[in-house]
């Protein structure tokens, strides 16, 4: 009777903990979207991570004339206490406006701030960004949201981005706990339609949450791309270039490394994930997010010319620097590696069970789509990757989300959930006991290493001319 009491009450208690999560749970409709959407332009704000955990970068756009852009934050609702940030301002390239980027450092973790910004001395409305712990922490990983103004499945830019807010309703509603967004490039279609980055931007979840974007091929000429983020630590290489450039930034003790994948000089990407890794010796894990997936799943598998380069110049760098997991889109077709390492599968121990320990090689993830345009897996590509795939999302065209957790403990776990059914699609755990940073001794460090996947196995030739340059020095420079 007692046991039988002790069941009623829990079963009361979980049907009002359900109900409680549905009533707190937002979900927009069409209709409200629709009257919502038609009041936007492209001067929403955007916020991304600034170079670690504790800084915010600002970016917003204006209309022309003088600006002296700032951003006030404080722990109050209602703006007392405030400390205020001031920027700078430029013209924003294409378009008449300018563009406005401001740093906020010292950010706490598990706190609750709002924040207001402004160009002239009138400033916005307040808006909440809450932090959670800087050790143990959830992100979100999206990509390819291009919204297209002349989208090949008749979606308007209002139902694309409807169908984008429905991706980041879905994750947020049952992730209380995320602390920033990771998006894998293809943000727009046309990257110089201003109308498709006011679709991007529509989602009022980027108010709150700093998105780390890359760019993708849809966004990598004609840049807007830079007047819309205000990255941080931006590498720029030595070559000039139209394409844009990689970044960097820290958060607890990840180091991740954006790899702008369609810039012409792959040499700049190598120098950049160079860069990143040797000024943050001491971060646990190191992830790299780039818009091309060197072992995806859909059709751009047969891209041989930018593929190729690309899994021959920068992939290499990736096994150098002992990157533990590499993000990706440009596929819309979810899938998750074996873990690879110089361009071949690395047996895993415990690869099925969905959880390792100190596994060997790299770990590439591709995206979905996340505004309606996820693609089908065919019998052509199950064929085309089977030899790289452990698994892949293949039973339906639904958006998917993702969720990684890094834990103070030395846990990576990737959860995939399908926006709209919620089910959960796949998870994997990787966990880390050995933090040590090892990598090939090879001559010419990662030089070499970019030349010896290059040359193959006339590599011989430029070990050869590496003796010969070390037998000279010793005889002339000794
Ligand atoms: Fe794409
Ligand atoms: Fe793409």
């Amino acid at each position: 009777m007692f046991k039988k009491l002790i069941s009623f009450i829990l079963a009361i208690v979980l049907l009002f903990s359900f109900f409680t999560l549905n009533i707190s749970a937002k979900t927009v409709s069409k209709e409200d979207w629709g009257a919502y959407f038609s009041t936007l332009d492209n001067t929403q704000i955007s916020i991304t991570p600034g170079k670690n955990e504790t800084e915010l970068n600002f970016c917003w756009h204006s209309d022309l004339g003088l600006s002296a852009p700032k951003v006030r934050i404080s722990e109050n609702a209602d703006m007392s206490d405030y400390s205020e940030f001031s920027g700078y301002s430029k013209f924003s390239e294409l378009i008449d406006q300018r563009t406005n980027n401001v740093t906020v450092t010292g950010i706490e973790e598990n706190t609750t701030y709002y924040y207001t910004y402004g160009t002239n001395g009138e400033f916005s409305k307040p808006v909440s960004y809450r932090t959670h712990s800087f050790d143990s922490f959830k992100f979100l990983f999206v990509s390819d949201v291009q919204p297209n103004y002349k989208s090949l499945s008749k979606m308007s830019l209002e139902e694309q981005s409807y169908e984008w807010n429905k991706t980041l309703e879905a994750a947020f509603n049952n992730n209380d706990d995320i602390s920033f967004i990771v998006n894998g490039g293809d943000i727009t279609s046309h990257k110089d339609n201003t109308d498709e980055w006011t679709a991007f931007l529509a989602p009022e979840y980027l108010r709150s949450y700093p998105n780390a974007t890359i760019m993708g091929n849809h966004d990598s000429a004609k840049l807007q791309y830079k007047s819309y983020f205000y990255n941080p630590n931006t590498y720029y290489g030595i070559s000039p270039t139209t394409y844009g450039q990689g970044y960097w930034f820290r958060y607890g003790d990840v180091l991740f490394i954006m790899v702008n994948s369609f810039k012409k000089n792959f040499f700049d990407n190598h120098m950049l994930i160079k860069k990143a890794v040797e000024e943050n010796p001491d971060a646990k894990w190191r992830i790299a997010v780039s818009h091309i997936d060197p072992y995806g799943t859909g059709s751009h598998t047969f891209d041989d010319d930018e593929l190729q380069a690309f899994k021959e110049q920068v992939v290499p760098a990736f096994d150098y620097y002992d990157i533990d997991l590499v993000l990706s889109g440009h596929d819309h077709i979810y899938g998750r590696s074996y873990f690879m390492k110089d361009d071949k599968v690395v047996e895993t121990e415990g690869y099925n069970s969905g959880k390792v320990t100190d596994p060997e090689g790299i770990m590439y993830i591709t995206a979905t789509g996340s505004s309606g345009n996820s693609k089908v897996y065919t019998e052509e590509y199950r064929e085309h990757t089977k030899s790289w795939l452990g698994m892949v999302k293949d039973e339906g065209r639904n958006d998917c989300y993702i969720t990684i957790e890094i834990t103070a403990e030395g846990e990576l776990e990737i959860l995939v959930f399908d926006k709209v059914t919620g089910e959960k699609v796949d998870n994997f755990t990787i966990v880390k006991t050995d933090y040590n940073f090892e990598h090939e001794d090879t001559l010419g460090g990662v030089i070499g290493h970019y030349f010896k996947r290059i040359m193959g196995e006339y590599f011989v030739i430029f070990e050869m001319f590496g003796d010969l340059y070390k037998k000279i020095s010793e005889i002339f420079f000794a």
